[in-house]
């Protein structure tokens, strides 16, 4: 071959090498970039708890794997700069996790011996690379009030539209003791750009709040053998109590705050294989058979009752409703149907003639919206609106408080607990905000007008389940 020709074969055979490389590396935007790189600097640090709240706290963070080995700094938090002196050291457990943007090493401390109701500061790093010290305040041992913020699917545009909920839900209450998210965080399980966005979103603030998270749907994803399991990063994001069922470690687990049974129940992995639902249901019984705390809120992502057209989970409404109604759970914190529904027992109705069954919410904090059904459960409804809660337990007293993301109260009712452990709901709900329940114009041009008739006579009968909505409307609809 000659020279010429050798140059051009070679060119051509670099140019198909390019060609057939190029879309593998690039995405709508352009050419890919991890758009959230570890690096030797701490990132994505977050409080959990794995253990007893009022005398211990779990922090987990990412770094690069240039860092090998990790430490996290604890001392009793003053305002003297030189609390420094006092700071104890512990070591991280630290294990690699690849994902489609990178390797990275999370490390994850546990400081234990803590003393409750004590604010205490840390940091995490090493060697040259720390960061910055976060303050935290340690439980009470104490049934003592307390208050926390609730979330819905974020899911979807979560840097660009989520992150404006997270931070109007901490600027509206900066004093929460800790944040609940009531799964579905992120879109796609394994993305590690979604989690970076997560992440972006709530930044500083998961470093002084403790986190709780139960998994949705979509923290699972199917692996080379088609079977939907739980996302990759979730293990290693957070450090999350072991004491559920075998096998479903840091999704199913409980934690007693300060008079409360928290739990977190894992619904998508039912979906995924339901001989989970039987553990889940013997662990649940037993756990709220032997339960010391006055309040019981429990968290899982697929409602027992639904908001959304054609949306129905059986099974997780068959598996947990009758231990929820035999042990007087007081609040279910749910997601997945996005959109917004606050109601009753659907067995007991509204007349509340009986009140063993909690109250069921389900919510929305990120920007994917669904349309609403209008279902037999709800007494409080809303379409279209990104939402977060704000939930204070006091004595025998629960408030709870739904904000519209723009920072106005938007539901509200109270739970009175009695001697017999059964409660009283007062509905606070503002007279003055009415319903947001028209259908979007974006899900409207997609419905056919069989669809738009029936909305209207579900709304119709929503309406005429409860005289105070004698006045309700849905634009464009009369
Ligand atoms: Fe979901």
């Amino acid at each position: 071959m000659k020279y010429s020709h050798f140059f051009f074969f070679c060119l051509g055979a670099a140019l198909v090498v390019a060609l057939l490389i190029y879309p593998s590396f690039t995405t709508d935007e352009g050419l890919a970039a991890d758009p959230f790189p570890p690096q030797p600097m701490p990132g994505r640090i977050i409080l959990s708890w794995s253990d007893d709240p009022a005398t211990t706290q779990s922090v987990t963070w990412r770094t690069d794997v240039s860092i090998k080995e990790a430490f996290a700094e604890i001392a009793p938090a003053s305002p003297s700069p030189d609390f420094r002196d006092d700071a104890k050291k512990v070591k991280a457990a630290t294990e690699l996790l690849v994902t489609d943007n990178n390797a990275a090493h999370f490390h994850s401390a546990t400081f234990t011996g803590l003393q409750p109701e004590t604010m205490y500061a840390y940091r995490v790093g090493s060697g040259e690379y720390w960061s910055e010290w976060f303050q935290f305040t340690t439980a009470s041992r104490e049934e003592k009030p307390f208050t926390f913020l609730y979330f819905g699917d974020a899911q979807n545009e979560i840097k660009s539209m989520w992150s404006r909920c997270i931070r109007q839900a901490y600027s509206t209450m900066p004093d929460v003791d800790f944040l609940l998210h009531a799964g579905d965080l992120i879109n796609r399980a394994n993305r590690d750009e979604e989690w970076g966005e997560w992440f972006y979103a709530g930044g500083w603030i998961y470093g002084m709040k403790p986190n709780i998270a139960t998994p949705g749907n979509h923290e699972y994803a199917r692996n080379l053998l088609g079977q939907r399991t739980l996302s990759d990063l979730w293990r290693p994001t957070f450090t999350l109590p072991l004491n559920g069922p075998e096998g479903l470690e840091e999704t199913v687990f409980y934690i007693d705050y300060q008079g409360t049974r928290l739990i977190s129940l894992n619904t998508p992995a039912i979906y995924a294989d339901k001989a989970t639902i039987q553990a889940q249901e013997a662990w649940l019984d037993s756990i709220l058979q032997n339960n010391p705390n006055r309040w019981v809120i429990v968290t899982h992502h697929h409602p027992v009752y639904s908001t959304a057209k054609g949306r129905d989970n059986e099974e997780v409404r068959e598996a947990f409703q009758p231990l929820y109604e035999k042990y007087g759970v007081d609040l279910v914190l749910q997601g997945h149907d996005h959109s917004y529904g606050r109601g009753y027992n659907l067995n007991f109705g509204s007349s509340r003639k009986k009140d063993k069954g909690p109250i069921y919410v389900v919510s929305v904090s990120g920007p994917k919206m669904y349309n609403l059904n209008f279902e037999d459960w709800m007494e409080r409804a809303a379409s279209n609106t990104q939402l977060y809660q704000i939930i204070k337990v006091d004595g025998d007293c629960l408030v709870y408080e739904a904000y519209t993301t723009t920072g106005e109260l938007y539901d509200a009712f109270e739970l009175r607990k009695r001697k017999n452990g059964t409660n009283k709901f007062i509905d606070n709900a503002p007279e003055e905000v009415p319903e947001i329940i028209s259908i979007p114009e974006r899900l409207r041009v997609k419905m056919s007008e069989k669809e738009i008739e029936e909305y209207r006579q579900r709304f119709e009968e929503y309406k005429a389940r409860n005289k105070g909505r004698k006045e309700l409307k849905v634009e464009g609809l009369e």
